[in-house]
């Protein structure tokens, strides 16, 4: 086995998108435009099977790896997914988290429970339809999503993190609805600011509602205060509301970025390994696995890629840059 030391201290975190599918359409992750009829998405035999994937999560686990999230597109999407909880869940001392977008039937909750999902993450922009709709764009109604966060509540999820990316002129009057209602369920509400991930979301820093913006709004109507970091390097800030009712969490990534702390990869649908969710190319670890490699021999190929990273992209933004020139889309690397 390779020197783990150098890597095991850093790389904590693996995302793992098991589809680039999705049933949204989301206005800032995949604009209709783009992925319309004619958009490519990856043919069956580039994406790994759930077999590889759990093969790698193994590697990633002997290097260090003790968190692991599966991403999309929209993961649920996925055939069998239980199976592969099961098998990131049966390795030890892991956390197995989901980012969903809750459109699915509930009724697969129970079985990510039996498998040994750790915890979940809900994203949701609005609690107000029509604003919902305009951000899908596939007439997601909000009540079906609200069955699903009350299904996983039901299931043991509690509390669940709610993500909600905001977006100046499109769901800033959502905030206030959106503490009221999740402080009152007990539920981690995260706000977080639009990125300008991918090269077809048509980012302007002047559509980013400022972290500082969405604290005023906050404290507005309900006091929060600052407390410190559930563990190194989370990437939300996390405030308590003043009356001990809970907490919220604000991910800043463009007013306050945080590549200093940063321990996450990403292994995208078709074995690419990516070093920042910024990346403009990454590193093709299937060919590898499809080769005949053994574990060693992957281990060694994913951490020479690590330690090589000196990624710090949201450190290095400007108002106006796209850079580097042609960005990994995020419903292809998963958030
Ligand atoms: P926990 O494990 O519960 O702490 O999850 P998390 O905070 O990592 O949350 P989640 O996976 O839901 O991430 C929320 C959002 O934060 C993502 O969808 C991204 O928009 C953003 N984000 C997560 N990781 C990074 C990162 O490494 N860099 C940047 N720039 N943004 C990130
Ligand atoms: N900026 C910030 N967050 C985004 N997400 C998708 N696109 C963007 C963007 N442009 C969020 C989703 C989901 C998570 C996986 O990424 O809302 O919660
Ligand atoms: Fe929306 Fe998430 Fe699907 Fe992107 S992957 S379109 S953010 S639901
Ligand atoms: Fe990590 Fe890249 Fe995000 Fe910075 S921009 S925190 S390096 S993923």
């Amino acid at each position: 086995m390779m020197n783990k030391d150098a890597l095991g201290r850093q790389l904590r975190d693996l995302r793992i998108s098991v589809t680039d599918r999705c049933n949204f359409r989301c206005i800032y992750c995949m604009p209709r435009e783009v992925f319309d009829s004619n958009h490519q998405f990856l043919p069956k035999q580039k994406v790994l099977s759930l077999e590889e994937i759990a093969r790698l999560a193994g590697v990633f686990h002997q290097l260090g790896v003790r968190k692991f999230r599966l991403t999309g597109g929209e993961p649920l999407l996925r055939r069998n997914i239980d199976y592969l909880i099961r098998e990131l869940a049966s390795l030890p001392d892991v956390d197995v988290a989901l980012t969903t977008n809750g459109s699915l039937p509930p009724s697969r909750i129970e079985q990510l429970r039996d498998a040994g999902l750790s915890r979940m993450t809900v994203s949701l922009d609005s609690l107000d339809d029509a604003v919902f709709k305009a951000i899908n764009d596939v007439g997601q109604s909000v009540a079906r999503v609200l069955e699903w966060i009350a299904a996983a509540e039901q299931a043991g999820y509690k509390p669940l993190k709610i993500n909600m990316v905001v977006k100046k002129g499109l769901n800033e009057d959502s905030i206030l609805p959106m503490a009221r209602y999740f402080r009152e369920r007990g539920h981690i509400l995260r706000f977080i600011e639009f990125m300008d991930v991918g090269t077809t979301n048509g980012w302007r820093l002047d559509e980013v509602v400022p972290a500082a913006r969405i604290l005023e709004i906050i404290n507005s109507e309900m006091s929060v205060e600052a407390i410190p970091p559930s563990y190194p390097g989370e990437v939300a800030r996390r405030y308590r509301y003043q009356d001990g009712s809970g907490e919220i969490g604000i991910i800043a990534s463009v007013t306050q970025p945080f590549c200093g702390g940063c321990v996450r990869a990403r292994l995208s649908a078709d074995g690419s390994l990516y070093t920042c969710l910024f990346s403009d190319s990454g590193h093709n670890i299937r060919d590898v696995l499809r080769a005949g490699a053994t574990d060693d021999e992957l281990a060694r190929s994913i951490s020479a890629v690590w330690q090589r990273r000196d990624d710090r992209y949201s450190e290095l933004r400007t108002s106006h840059t796209t850079l580097p020139s042609r960005k990994v889309e995020m419903s292809y690397i998963g958030g």
